[in-house]
């Protein structure tokens, strides 16, 4: 297995440093706190770690609106610090992934406080797109539409409208101005040579504007990621580009390029179909969007996930199945924010033991690199009282001390307080303490996964079960198969594969009545509890 690849095997953790552990009890979250939970993250089995934003910012969109590149955030410790967390994470083989926002700043930003107060024309009034009419690029989509109601802010010092896809505070870069260019490549080296592993591409598909297009996935966009990636290829060794482009298959196919722009795209409308198998137990929507998921280049992965920072879009299945899941999993508007799903994994899943733990043995054996978010290893909840997406991101819950372990001090960034999903019912401590706990269950699933490079790197090959509430397939890579049948309904499943001649060797599984044998020349038999899982090696 070759360390230059080292993205297929790996399984990602996600996490804020300001959320997950508080070392000097400001109540905030920091690198110092961070270095002291690697232990457990290394004892968890994840092997690389991805870090929201932790740089010089105003913090009106979490830090993806920065100030400044190349500084830590004070709150969050000192670039010393930054260092020697790269240090420590290194020394436990566990690999970091960055951010890397490009397609816009923070209003805040220098660079834009430069640009209005400078001539119309020049260059460093150009780092920003501007326009004398918010007419243009009208077919740009809104992301945020129920915060903005254009693309186009009016700014008085400049006497013109500046581009922004996201929030108004969030200015867009110009990439078709050669200075921002250089000044993106100098941001992307800067950590880089500070040992990064990774960079997470935020909010790729937008950097160029065109008349008449979305202004999405351009091709300027694609040719800027091949000159990146060219740049990082030629200085560096083992690094990996991660895209974040809300797109359907086909268009985040382009972002692998010809294995020559990014290594890993998060799979984004997979999660749409996971939510709707999962509330249909039915498979169908599961097949048919990774059948239009096949055939990357050499070196490229998707990035897998069931939940992350943001809103969870159903858009993608068309207005129809939008409205109906939607009123299936957000029934309620405080559970609804830009047009998505303001909740973490566990309530999604009716708070489920067996439900949940069946999403993760999914996560970790369907075709791609898994991120997992963190705290959903312990089943945490969200809290629908806060503003924006915080209610996604409060603190990890360690223990039932008044801090919940996050924190000495009092907590800037409130904990989530249910009696039994909040930090007292549910937390690290007392996962460990229980033998049957969803992170004892996890951390034996990606114990049982590193033995097998199939789930990483193999082929997929559905199996017909004859039954749509139950999915099966096979992972395979060299001598490697690995067959995975996982049942996503409320009833058990006794079912036949039509795999003649195998034998199947009990990998991982749920914890009770699952029983996979050879029949008599038909193939082998299965037997499934209720959200019943079980993988197996094929002989
Ligand atoms: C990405 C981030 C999201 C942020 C947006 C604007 O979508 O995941 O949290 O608000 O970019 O930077
Ligand atoms: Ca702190």
């Amino acid at each position: 297995m070759s360390d230059d690849t080292w993205h297929q095997d790996a399984v990602i953790y996600q996490l804020h440093v300001k959320t997950f552990c508080d070392s000097n009890g400001d109540g905030i979250g920091d690198f110092r706190g961070l270095i002291g939970k690697l232990d457990y993250l290394q004892r968890l089995g994840v092997t690389c770690l991805w870090l929201l934003p932790f740089y010089e910012s105003p913090l009106c969109d979490d830090g993806y609106d920065i100030s400044h590149y190349e500084r830590i955030h004070p709150d969050y410790g000192t670039m010393a610090d930054v260092e020697a967390f790269l240090q420590e994470a290194h020394r436990r083989e566990l690999r970091v992934i960055t951010e890397l926002v490009i397609n816009h700043t923070s209003d805040q930003h220098p660079w834009f406080q430069a640009a209005r107060h400078a001539p119309a024309g020049s260059a460093k009034r150009d780092f920003y797109v501007w326009s004398d009419t918010p007419a243009r690029y009208a077919e740009a989509r809104i992301i945020f539409s129920d915060a903005e109601d254009s693309n186009w802010t009016w700014d008085p010092v400049a006497g013109a409208y500046y581009w922004h896809r996201f929030f108004r505070h969030q200015p867009d870069l110009n990439f078709d101005n050669p200075h921002v260019r250089q000044a993106v490549l100098k941001v992307m080296r800067f950590w880089l040579d500070k040992g990064v592993d990774g960079l997470r591409l935020d909010a790729i598909a937008h950097l160029y504007e065109r008349d008449g297009t979305s202004c999405d996935n351009l091709p300027e966009t694609h040719a800027l990621l091949k000159w990146m990636r060219t740049d990082m290829n030629g200085r560096y060794d083992k690094r990996v580009l991660l895209a974040e482009a809300n797109q359907p298959p086909e268009e985040l196919r382009a972002y692998f390029g010809d294995g020559d722009e990014c290594h890993m795209a998060f799979h984004f409308p997979l999660v749409a179909r996971l939510l709707a198998a999962f509330a249909d137990a039915d498979r169908t929507p599961i097949v048919e969007i990774l059948e239009r998921s096949t055939n990357l280049p050499g070196g490229c992965q998707w990035a897998l996930f069931l939940r992350n920072h943001d809103d969870v879009s159903l858009s993608s299945l068309g207005a129809r199945e939008n409205d109906r899941l939607m009123a299936v999993y957000a029934p309620e508007e405080r559970m609804r924010l830009h047009g998505g799903i303001n909740r973490r994994l566990a309530p999604l899943l009716a708070h489920d033991p067996r439900r949940i733990e069946m999403a993760h043995a999914l996560l970790l054996s369907l075709p791609g690199t898994p991120v997992i978010y963190y705290g959903d290893e312990i089943g945490m909840s969200d809290r629908l009282d806060l503003a924006d997406r915080d209610g996604l991101r409060t603190p990890m819950q360690w223990n039932d001390s008044p801090g919940g372990g996050f924190t000495s001090g009092r907590p800037i960034i409130p904990l989530n307080d249910d009696p039994e999903w909040g930090v007292n019912g549910t937390n690290v401590a007392r996962a460990v303490a229980t033998p049957s706990s969803l992170l004892n269950r996890v951390t034996s699933m990606l114990t049982a996964r590193r033995g097998h490079t199939a789930f990483g790197r193999g082929s997929l090959t559905f199996v017909e079960t004859g039954d749509r509430a139950v999915l099966s397939f096979v992972r395979a890579h060299d001598n490697d198969a690995v067959l995975v049948v996982v049942n996503l309904s409320d009833r058990t499943a006794a079912l036949e594969l039509p795999l003649p001649g195998y034998a199947a060797c009990h990998i991982a599984g749920c914890a009770s009545g699952v029983d996979v044998r050879p029949a008599a020349e038909h193939g082998l038999t299965v037997a499934l509890p209720a959200y019943g899982w079980s993988w197996s090696r094929l002989r």
